[in-house]
This record gives structure tokens, sequence and C-alpha cells, in this order.
């Protein structure tokens, strides 16, 4: 059953560094076949692409589908020389309405840190692109039970600039860094625990309306067979979807899973 009207849910794909541009071709072809063209979806749905195709992938799918195209990362700063970035406000005219930040893989491989992962929030919203934040363990420390530690450090200075950020439209992503392309995910009930510990550092740093409303989707090997049961929990509004997110047909499935599970009676179609 749907927890508030107000919540978000959403269904987002990271293709992280995958994909030439004819293997994309093939997907929206795969995706598109499994669209029925008077589907009316109440989820929101983001693709998460590559820099180059950002603008193609907008043309060829945002136009005929509810899949808004998003961005993997973004710059630290507005503008300046920081060769081989792209800032927020390149992301919004190539066409960006997402934007993935603080995913673990640049957390661990690119060393970014909290204070760059709030000015990378702060930069995309001012471009009114809707930034996913990434937080979540690793195995050593999940195994050092210190996971609800290492989250609420990953939020602490977002709840300490929460004025300056619109936090209505953020969406949380937990992705367990241990279960990420392992094909071993969390289970539901380890997720929900989870999701439901960070609504309510929410309800306790921004009040019961904030943590009613903010998005918390599940990341780390969701595919078309788990995905419904992590749908089926209370705080878990969607998924962040790596591996599979790169088959249409699979990607179509998930996102169809969130729409009936958390939207049981059908919408009117148009
Ligand atoms: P997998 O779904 O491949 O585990 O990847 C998860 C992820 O990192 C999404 O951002």
């Amino acid at each position: 059953m749907k927890p508030s009207l107000s919540r978000r849910n959403l269904v987002a794909g990271n293709w992280k560094m995958y994909y030439a541009p004819e293997k994309a071709q093939a997907w929206v072809e795969q995706y598109i076949q499994e669209y029925p063209t008077n589907a009316v979806f109440q989820i929101e749905i983001a693709l998460h692409v590559p820099f180059p195709f950002i603008t193609h992938m907008c043309n060829i799918l945002s136009k005929y589908t509810p899949v808004q195209i998003g961005a993997q990362n973004v710059a630290f700063a507005y503008e300046g020389p920081y060769t081989g970035e792209v800032s927020a406000s390149m992301l919004r005219a190539a066409g960006a309405r997402y934007c993935i930040i603080g995913h673990s893989e640049r957390r661990q491989l690119f060393y970014e840190t909290d204070e760059q992962i709030v000015t990378k929030i702060e930069l995309v919203q001012r471009e009114e692109i809707l930034p996913i934040l990434c937080v979540g363990e690793t195995a050593e420390e999940r195994q050092a039970n210190r996971t609800q530690k290492v989250i609420t450090k990953q939020l602490e200075l977002i709840f300490e600039k929460q004025e300056d950020l619109d936090l209505k439209y953020l969406t949380v992503a937990y992705e367990p860094v241990w279960a990420i392309g392992s094909g071993k995910p969390a289970t539901p009930e380890q997720a929900q625990e989870i999701h439901a510990f960070i609504r309510e550092l929410f309800r306790q740093e921004c009040g019961p309306e904030m943590a009613n409303r903010i998005a918390i989707i599940y990341g780390g090997s969701v595919n078309t067979e788990n995905a419904g049961k992590f749908f089926e929990q209370p705080d878990i509004d969607g998924a962040l979807v790596g591996g599979a997110s790169l088959n249409g047909h699979s990607f179509f499935e998930i996102q169809q899973q969130l729409q009936q599970i958390k939207y049981p009676t059908p919408p009117l179609p148009n």
C-alpha cells in the first residue's frame, strides 16, 4: 500500500561506464517494445547514462516515454579550470533531469568527500536537476556493526546545510557497497531496517513532514526476480538498478513492479 500521498516513487537505472552508441540504440528498441503506448505511470523513471549519450537519449526516449535521462556525476564547482569535469548547468543544457551524487564507486575510486557531495547537491538543485544521493556501508563496516554510524556520518552535512538545500526533492539511495554488482543483494528485511533508520534520521533532523516525504530507494543487485520483495517494504520507495538496467526488458519490468505495488489501482489512460 502507498504509505503517503506525497511520497515520490522512483526506479532509476545506472548504466555506469557501459554501452557504445549501437548498444544504446538496441536498448531503446527493447524498451520501446515493452512500453505500451497508452501506459500511464505514477512513478518516476530515470535512466543515468554516460555524459556523451545524455542528449541523444533524451531525444529518442524522453519524448516518447516517461523515462527522464540523468547523469552519473557532476563537478563540485559552478565553472572554472577543472579539466575533464562537467558542470550542473552543462548537464541541464544537455537535457539531464536527474543526477546521481556520491555513488560508492566515486567515493572509493575518485575520493569524493562528503563536503564535495553536499556542494554537488546544491549545484544541481540550482539547475532544477533532481539529485539522487547514494549512501551505504562496506562489508567490513557492516561486520563491525558500524552501518548506522557510517550512514549517519554520510548524511550529517546534508542535515547541517538543509537551509541551503531543497530536501523534499532529494532522493536517498541506500546502496550497501557489498551488494553492488555482487549478485548478493541485502535481504528485503535488512534493507527495510536501514531505510527506516534513514527515515528516522530525517524525522529527528528535519521533522515528521520531511521524513514522510523523503524518497529512499534501494540499490545493490536488484533484478526482476527480487525487485517486488523490496518494493513491498513500507520504507522502500523504489530502486537504483545497475546491471539489470542494461537490459531494456528488465528495466521496464522492474518499473512495472514498482507501479503495481505502490499504486495497485491502475490510473485511467490519457
Ligand atoms: P547492481 O544493480 O549492478 O548491483 O549496481 C547497483 C548500483 O551500483 C547502482 O548504482
